[in-house]
C-alpha cells in the first residue's frame, strides 16, 4: 500500500468513526412531533393508571393515532413497527394490563437518565397523555408473548 493510500484509508476509518458516534449521540436529542389525537376523549391532566382507551369505543382511532405517533417519535430507538433493533427494549412484549400500562407509564413520564446522560428523554414532557396512550394501544395490537 502506498503512503497516500494509506492515509486515506486512515482518514475515511476516522469519518466513519465520526459519523457512528455522531448517530449515537442524535438518540439523545430527539424532536418530538406533534401528534393530532382529534377524535378521542380528552383525558385531562391526571394521568390515568390503565389505558384508559383499551376498553373504550376510542380504542380502534387509537390504535391508528397510535402507530404513526410510535414511528415519528419512538421507533428511532425502539424500533421500527416496534420491532427493536437492540438500542432499546422491545416494547411489543408489554403486556395488555396494569402491569404493562404501570411500566408503559412510568417511562413516557420519567424516561431513563443515568448519571446524567439521557438514554430516554421524558415523553411525557412534550407528548399529550392522549397521544401516549395511542402509542400504547397500538403496541397492544403487537404484543408478542415472551
Ligand atoms: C432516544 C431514544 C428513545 C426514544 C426516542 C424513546 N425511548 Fe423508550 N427507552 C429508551 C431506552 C434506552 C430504554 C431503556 C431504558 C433503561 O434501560 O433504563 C427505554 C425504555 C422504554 C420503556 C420501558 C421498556 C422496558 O421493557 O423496560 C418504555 C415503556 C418506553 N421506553 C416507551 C417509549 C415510548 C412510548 C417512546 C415514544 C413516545 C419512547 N420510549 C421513545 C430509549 C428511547
Amino acid at each position: 500500500m502506498s503512503k497516500l493510500n494509506k492515509i486515506t484509508g486512515l482518514m475515511a476509518a476516522a469519518a466513519m468513526a465520526t459519523a457512528v458516534s455522531g448517530t449515537v449521540l442524535a438518540h439523545g436529542d430527539v424532536t418530538p412531533q406533534a401528534v393530532d389525537t382529534e377524535g378521542l376523549t380528552p383525558l385531562g391532566e391526571e394521568w390515568a393508571d390503565t389505558n384508559p382507551y383499551r376498553d373504550s369505543d376510542d380504542f380502534d382511532r387509537a390504535v391508528e393515532i397510535g402507530a404513526s405517533a410510535y414511528n415519528q417519535n419512538c421507533a428511532r430507538c425502539h424500533g421500527l413497527d416496534g420491532i427493536s433493533g437492540g438500542i432499546a427494549p422491545d416494547l411489543r412484549y408489554l403486556t395488555a394490563d396494569y402491569d404493562g400500562d404501570e411500566w408503559f407509564k412510568y417511562r413516557v413520564i420519567n424516561g431513563a437518565v443515568r448519571d446524567g446522560a439521557v438514554y430516554m428523554p421524558k415523553m411525557a414532557e412534550t407528548l399529550s397523555q392522549e397521544a401516549l396512550w395511542s402509542i400504547r394501544s397500538w403496541l397492544e395490537t403487537k404484543y408478542v408473548e415472551e
